[in-house]
């Protein structure tokens, strides 16, 4: 699949009738809410994983050294825990765009705080697509974050964004704060 998932997406949902959608962010989607929403809750979904495996050309990398940004992966024993956001579904039209590189929205069970349920939409990038660099070691992942920058900003802001933000909510994701820890260490500000 190439890695532009604009009209992919577009005829993915049927929004028609509907006045409102949840739609759970997971990486910047955290953090950088360039868009308007309804309603924000903090909410896990079941049986995926956030890693650094997707190609960033567009945001915090370019063609030629593209960065690294999350997706989720299958696993069936994990939860993981972002914000979720009551949208209308005309922001699907700005965000389809935003996370054009690679992310098709899926549809997904939210679970929030107080035990309560709702369906929602949350964007994946698979590994058919053609943005998709898979999983390398930690050290590796740290690295390649660390010499990346793109239109959106250095890709090492990313996942420091992200790492504070998975703090706030209280989750623990191994895998983000490991690549933390080696570019901060890397950049030589260890606390
Ligand atoms: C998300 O945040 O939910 C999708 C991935 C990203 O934009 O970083």
């Amino acid at each position: 699949m190439s890695a532009n998932t604009i009209e992919h997406n577009r005829i993915r949902q049927n929004f028609e009738g509907v006045s409102s959608i949840w739609l759970f962010g997971y990486g910047s989607l955290i953090y950088k809410v360039d868009f308007q929403f309804l309603e924000r809750r903090p909410a896990t979904i079941h049986g995926w994983e956030r890693r650094f495996w997707q190609g960033s050309h567009d945001h915090r990398g370019t063609p030629e050294a593209p960065g690294r940004v999350v997706t989720l992966i299958k696993s069936p024993n994990a939860a993981c825990k972002g914000m979720a956001y009551r949208v209308s579904p005309s922001v699907f039209e700005h965000l389809d765009v935003r996370e054009k590189n690679g992310y098709l929205r899926f549809a997904t069970t939210l679970t929030f705080e107080n035990g309560s349920h709702a369906e929602g939409l949350v964007y994946i990038a698979t590994e058919d697509n053609e943005a998709f660099l898979g999983h390398a070691p930690d050290a590796e992942i740290a690295r390649q974050i660390a010499g990346a920058t793109g239109p959106s900003g250095p890709n090492s802001e990313y996942l420091l964004r992200l790492a504070e933000s998975l703090r706030s909510l209280g989750d623990s994701c191994p895998h983000t704060f490991a690549i933390e820890s080696h570019v901060r260490s890397a950049a030589g500000c260890d606390t």
